[in-house]
Order: C-alpha cells, then sequence, then structure tokens
C-alpha cells in the first residue's frame, strides 16, 4: 500500500460535519487507508472564519482563504464541501471542480436537489466522481443501497422519515409532552438542524432530500418543486396525545411513488408530511434522531434501512464512505443511470388518492359545534370511524379528534371547505393522513 500516492483531500467547511470528517480522519485514519487502498491526507481546510474554534486542532492543515483557488490546484485530488445552500458558494465550487476534472464529494442535499441533474452531466462529461451519501438519511447507506444494492428492481414506492430534527421533535414531545417550540432548541444543540433550521421543521430539508431518492428509486429526473410539502410547526402536543389514545404515532413522513403503466412511468407522486403512523408499524419505532426508509422493489420486496438520520459523528462516517470510494475509483453515474437517460415525469394527480386521516378541530365549547362538523363530513361523504371530544381548556376551546373511514382523501379538502369561516372554529383544523 506504501507505494500508491496518498489521495489529497480539501475539506471546506469546517461545522458540524467538516469538524467531524477531521476528527473521524484522524481517529480511524489507518483502517480507512487499508479500506481504501491508500492513505487518505487532508491538505488543504476552508471555511468563513479562521479564528474560531472548532474543538479540534488544525494548525497542521493548510488553511486557504480562498476556497475558489482548491479546485485547481494539482496537490488536491478531491474537493469536500460541507458549507450548505442550494447556491452561493457550494454550488459555484461544485461547478467549479466539476468543470475542471475534480473530484467532487458533498453533504449538500438543498444543492443536490436543486442542481443535481446539471452537476451529474457537468461530473459525467469531465469523467469524475460526484458523490453526496451524506446528502440523505445522514449515516444510512441508503444511497448506496438504492443506486447500487437495489439497482436491479423497479421501485414502485419509497418513504420514510427523513429529517433528524424533526423526528427529535415530535419524539421528545411524544415522551415529555413539551410544545415544538420548546425541544427545537435542543435539536440544534445537538447539531441536528440546518442553519436555518425552518427548513427542518417546514420540510423543505425533507423534501429535498425524497427528491433524489426519487431520482435513484425511479430513474427520473429530480423534480424538488412537485413535492407537496407540508411541515410540523401547527402539530400540537394535543395531537401527539390524542394520536396516541387512537393507537398512532405522529411522524414526519416522505413519500414517492411513480404510477406506471405497461411498464412505464406516468405519474410522479412525492409528498413530505406529518402522518398517524400505526403503532405497529416500523416507522412508529423509529425515535429521536433516527431516520428509516422504505423501499419497495419488485423483485428484492420491501426494504428497510434504519440508522442515525443526523448529527457529527453518522454524517462524516457517510462522507468518508464517499471518499474511500473515490480512493478506490469505484463510482459510477450519480443517479445510477447516465443523467441523459433519467426520465422527466409529469406530477401525478393527487385527488385520485384514497386512504384514512386523522382530523383534529379546536372548538368553541357550545351546543351544535359536534353536530356542524358532523353535518359537514356527511355532505362530504366522510365516514367516520372514531371520534375524541376534550372539554375546553382556557381559551384553545374544546378539541375533537377524529379518524375517518378509508375514502377518497379529496372528501378531505371538501370537509374543510365546507367548514371554512365557521365561527365555531377556534383555529385552523390539523389534518393529517394515515400511514396504512
Ligand atoms: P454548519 O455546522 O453550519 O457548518 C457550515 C460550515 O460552512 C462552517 O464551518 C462555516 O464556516 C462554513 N461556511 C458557511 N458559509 C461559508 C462561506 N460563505 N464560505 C466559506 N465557508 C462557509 O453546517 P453542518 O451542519 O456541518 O452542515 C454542512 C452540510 O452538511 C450542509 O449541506 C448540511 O445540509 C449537510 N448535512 C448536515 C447534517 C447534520 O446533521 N448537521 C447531516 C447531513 C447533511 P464557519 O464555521 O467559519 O462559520
Ligand atoms: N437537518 C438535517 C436533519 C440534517 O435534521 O435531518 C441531516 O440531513
Amino acid at each position: 500500500m506504501n507505494d500508491i500516492a496518498p489521495l489529497r483531500l480539501a475539506i471546506v467547511g469546517l461545522g458540524t460535519v467538516g469538524g467531524g470528517v477531521i476528527r473521524l480522519l484522524e481517529e480511524n485514519g489507518a483502517l480507512v487507508a487499508r479500506r481504501a487502498g491508500r492513505a487518505i491526507e487532508v491538505v488543504a481546510i476552508s471555511a468563513r472564519d479562521r479564528g474560531k474554534d472548532r474543538g479540534v486542532d488544525l494548525s497542521h492543515y493548510e488553511w486557504v482563504d480562498d476556497m475558489a483557488s482548491l479546485p485547481s490546484r494539482a496537490d488536491i485530488d478531491v474537493v469536500v464541501e460541507l458549507i450548505g445552500g442550494a447556491d452561493g458558494p457550494a454550488l459555484t465550487l461544485a461547478r467549479q471542480c466539476l468543470t475542471l476534472g475534480k473530484p467532487f464529494v458533498t453533504a449538500n442535499k438543498a444543492m443536490i436537489a436543486h442542481h443535481g441533474l446539471d452537476l451529474a452531466h457537468q461530473a459525467e462529461k469531465s469523467g469524475v466522481a460526484l458523490k453526496y451519501e451524506a446528502a440523505v438519511a445522514g449515516g444510512i447507506p441508503v444511497i448506496k443501497g438504492l443506486r447500487e444494492g437495489a439497482a436491479a428492481n423497479r421501485i414502485k414506492r419509497v418513504y420514510g422519515i427523513l429529517n433528524g430534527t424533526c423526528n427529535y421533535i415530535l419524539s421528545t414531545m411524544e415522551r415529555e409532552g413539551k410544545a415544538f417550540s420548546d425541544v427545537l432548541a435542543d435539536a440544534q444543540r445537538l447539531g441536528y438542524a440546518e442553519a436555518d433550521p425552518t427548513f427542518d421543521i417546514d420540510g423543505i430539508d425533507a423534501a429535498h432530500k425524497l427528491s433524489i431518492l426519487s431520482s435513484l428509486s425511479f430513474g427520473t429526473e429530480i423534480d424538488f418543486p412537485s413535492v407537496d410539502i407540508t411541515g410540523i410547526r401547527h402539530v400540537l402536543a394535543a395531537d401527539i396525545r390524542e394520536a396516541a389514545a387512537l393507537g398512532f404515532k405522529v411522524r414526519l413522513v416522505a413519500l414517492a411513488e411513480c404510477e406506471a403503466e405497461g411498464g412505464r412511468n406516468i405519474g410522479l407522486f412525492q409528498r413530505v408530511h406529518p402522518m398517524l403512523v400505526p403503532v405497529d408499524h416500523p416507522l412508529a419505532h423509529v425515535d429521536g434522531a433516527l431516520n428509516a426508509v422504505v423501499a419497495e422493489g419488485n423483485f428484492v420486496g420491501r426494504l428497510f434501512f434504519q440508522g442515525a438520520g443526523a448529527g457529527e459523528g453518522p454524517t462524516a462516517s457517510a462522507v468518508v464512505a464517499d471518499i474511500i470510494d473515490v480512493a478506490r475509483d469505484e463510482y459510477g453515474p450519480a443517479f445510477a443511470m447516465p443523467a441523459e437517460w433519467l426520465q422527466r415525469q409529469v406530477k401525478a394527480d393527487a385527488g385520485q388518492r384514497t386512504g384514512r386521516a386523522y382530523m383534529r378541530f379546536r372548538v368553541k365549547d357550545r351546543p351544535g359545534v359536534l353536530a356542524e362538523i358532523t353535518a359537514a363530513m356527511r355532505d362530504a361523504n366522510v365516514s367516520i370511524e372514531s371520534v375524541i371530544q376534550r372539554a375546553a381548556v382556557e381559551d384553545e376551546g374544546a378539541l375533537v379528534a377524529l379518524v375517518t373511514h378509508q375514502g377518497a382523501l379529496a372528501c378531505i379538502d371538501d370537509v374543510l371547505r365546507r367548514l371554512g369561516g365557521s365561527d365555531s372554529l377556534v383555529d385552523t383544523p390539523m389534518v393529517m393522513h394515515i400511514l396504512d
């Protein structure tokens, strides 16, 4: 191994993930080198603030202020981007590297979701690696799993829990009965949240990841704009309590399906929203910052991937796995097939979907309110499976939580339309579909 030249890295971005990568390479360097077939050497590092204490000694690495100088340096074999952001410096760096033929490793799901297709074209044109394992589900090797392990399958559906911050918040609310705003700060302190945590709690981060998984699963072009997105901002501790009473847990679920006809894809459905998951479903047991991904292949059957979805160690593990692949010269097209063969899909019509739903209303505690809700449901042709009513708490009103029978989900929207503007409602009703 000694006569094989080391793989020389530039690491740009030294926050939670960048710091983790440095620590991992320092601690596991000898083992990583044996697995990679050559030493992995950090040659240059860069971030915004040179003076920041990062809890790790960086004095023996060359600090570079101008990251634009890195792609053309002959003494750097791979650039590892751990800054974040769909555009800006991360994208500029990616384009420079791939155009100049420099292998590029990133954890940046926002950039891949928005620009992955263009970057993949460029990587293929230059014949270099574009690797992004850490961009989806943190430490879980799900990109590799779908891109390589399940590559022989037609995948009809891929779904799961893709945001560690939201899962940490929801499962902590469930355990401790706290409001979501009280738990968010903990998730930030633990290094799970994005620089702008609204990306997490509003479901955008999970949607970035889902659009990447869809492309890998279905052989389609990444289509982030067509993901329907609802975050967890309006989930109350009371929803989690009532869901538990009804036999469910609340999880932010990302789900994609590609409808096919005669072996041809005809529509892409992608949605991220909080769902009620039956307590006996495997996703109900995914707690804290764990993530899980289920992919249903026509030959392999159901695959279930689970592991740490965020945080320094797990994400660094995924980044270094990509670096090892580059060191071994093991890489192929970024989205499992040449970018020009990925199919463009129309957005599937969600109006045809059926299922059960949870509906929660906070209402004025007065005669006739329950009748008003049930009349709207009758008129919208929605049948009720179970219902709970709780007495009024201060000015929050009485709470009515119900689960519908299986039916057209478009009818649920009709219920909301019929109740819209009713002065019996204290606030906007909450609807969560049920993962059956
Ligand atoms: P972070 O802790 O906020 O670190 C970001 C780093 O980028 C910092 O070192 C920062 O420099 C540097 N940076 C920001 N803007 C810069 C600029 N304009 N020029 C140069 N450097 C700049 O973020 P992170 O959590 O490590 O996330 C990094 C990437 O990994 C993101 O794409 C994120 O989505 C992804 N990711 C994160 C996780 C996770 O659990 N945290 C998991 C999977 C993927 P300073 O330190 O000097 O301010
Ligand atoms: N903010 C992301 C999350 C980091 O919470 O899942 C991992 O991608």
